[in-house]
């Protein structure tokens, strides 16, 4: 019998990374390997790299270096970056760090076991190409082990938007929407193997517009299908109708894709978590035409108004650029009382930094140190709502899905409807399980709560 082999995958960045670390993983359990967490442990490194933060590529670089050691003491170790940082060096990095074996982009992942076989041969693997074919085909035939209760689903990848800030349209390409048939296939799969709730995936999910059956629609090369008439709404209420399936979640959004049916869909499908994550950028109406994002803030509001109409109990979360080129102290304050008026229960906050080839790189830049100011206050007032929010639980019941056993012996973990973690005294019999919790206290990242008796 021949030995199984190890692979260490990195993953940095997004939640898209993280579903495609471990459809990689999975790719290559076909292969003869399993995962390991130790990287000295393993036959094999991948580095699934983010594109979207600052100097993405320097870093990789970095890390490389920092893997030299392992590799001049096993030289048949291989080492592979994937994501968009390999999408977007592509085979600069082989020139850059000759240790480098193999280089996938996101395009390319169900090509993994070729490239690898490729490279256990002594090649070098380079593969940074839009499918022709369609490259979610694959998922089907991969090993079905048991899941944990929780799975992301991709069902759209790439943006049209290009927002003056982003690098997603560059790297990522154009939008992709995969056929709705292909997604249910997938869902149920998951389910069978105890999966009970999905948060589905994409760069500008609430852009969905999948077709029925046949390939992905949308621009990339060679996969020029017309969109579809599926919306996310739709994709949603087709994924409540499997049993089993108790929850249903999606990211991210853009506010301009949030369509009356989806709105509806928060109303009146029970399965759709009350939680959305639909970020702004700014308070600013000028820094958001200058941002490229084509609404208001006004319209933000309202459009939040509207949510909240259909789903009174619905917990916002965002994204907040500060220090955007131009942006004055008077633009900045905008950003509070938009964040005062919505009251976010969660929310991501960055400065602006520069990404070569956007609009907003070549434009003249806000001083750092006003950037670091207005990011504390920023970061201060959303602490604030997100403490709120939580406090706001203590003495209600809420639904949990157990996820795992939590650090103190008898206790399990898992999710509120609101995504908050809960920690509960309960039998290992529960995981995988929605019950309802009492909360009873709050913590600084949790909350803890009992059972209550149904
Ligand atoms: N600078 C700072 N933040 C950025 N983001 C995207 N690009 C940049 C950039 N150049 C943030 C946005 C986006 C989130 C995923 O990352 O807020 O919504
Ligand atoms: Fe980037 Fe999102 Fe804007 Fe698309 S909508 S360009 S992914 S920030």
């Amino acid at each position: 019998m021949s030995e199984r082999k190890k692979v260490f995958i990195k993953t940095y960045g997004c939640q898209m990374n993280v579903y495609d670390s471990e459809r990689m993983a999975e790719a290559l359990g076909g292969q003869g390997y399993d995962s390991t967490d130790r990287a000295e442990d393993a036959d094999m490194i991948l580095l699934n790299t983010c594109h979207i933060r600052e100097k993405a590529a320097e870093k990789v670089y970095s890390e490389l270096g920092r893997m030299k050691p392992l590799k001049i003491a096993r030289p048949d170790l291989k080492i592979g970056v994937a994501g968009c940082v390999a999408q977007a060096e592509g085979e600069e990095i082989m020139r850059r760090q000759p240790m480098v074996d193999l280089v996938v982009g996101p395009q390319s992942y169900h090509r993994l076991p070729q490239m690898e076989a490729r490279v256990q041969a002594g090649e070098k693997a380079l593969d940074t190409d839009f499918p022709a074919e369609d490259k979610f085909a694959t998922l089907r035939t991969r090993p079905r082990m048991k899941r944990a209760p929780s799975a992301f689903l991709t069902v759209q990848e790439g943006c049209d938007k290009f927002c003056a800030f982003c690098v997603v349209p560059y790297t990522s390409g154009a939008e992709v929407s995969r056929p709705a048939e292909r997604i249910l296939e997938e869902a149920r799969d998951l389910v069978a193997r105890g999966v009970r709730e999905l948060t589905l995936l994409g760069q500008n999910v609430n852009a969905y517009h999948g077709a029925a059956a046949g390939v992905a629609a949308g621009g990339t090369a060679g996969n020029r299908a017309a969109g579809g008439d599926w919306t996310l709404a739709r994709l949603i209420r087709a994924l409540a109708e499997i049993d089993g399936l108790e929850r249903i979640r999606y990211t991210t959004s853009h506010p301009n894709d949030m369509g009356d049916d989806l709105i509806a869909a928060h109303a009146d499908c029970d399965k759709l978590m009350p939680y959305l994550h639909l970020p702004v950028q700014s308070g600013s109406d000028r820094i958001l035409k200058a941002m490229n994002r084509k609404h208001t803030a006004a319209a933000y509001l309202e459009l939040i108004e509207k949510i909240r109409a259909a789903r009174p109990d619905l917990m916002l979360s965002g994204d907040f650029i500060v220090g955007f080129p131009g942006e004055t102290d008077a633009d900045f304050e905008q950003t509070l009382d938009l964040v005062r008026q919505v009251g976010f229960g969660q929310a991501y906050s960055f400065k602006y930094s520069t990404r070569p080839g956007t609009p907003a790189a070549e434009r003249a830049q806000v001083e750092e140190a006003v950037k670091d100011e207005r990011l504390q206050r920023l970061q201060a007032l959303l602490t604030q709502q997100q403490r709120q929010a939580q406090d706001a639980m203590v003495g209600r019941t809420v639904k949990v899905l157990f996820e795992r056993r939590g650090r103190m012996p008898g206790q399990l973990t898992g999710k509120s409807d609101y995504l908050h973690a809960v920690h509960v005294t309960a039998p290992d019999s529960f995981l995988s399980q929605v019950k309802s919790v009492r909360i009873m206290a709050t913590s600084t990242n949790s909350l803890a709560g009992e059972l209550v008796e149904t």
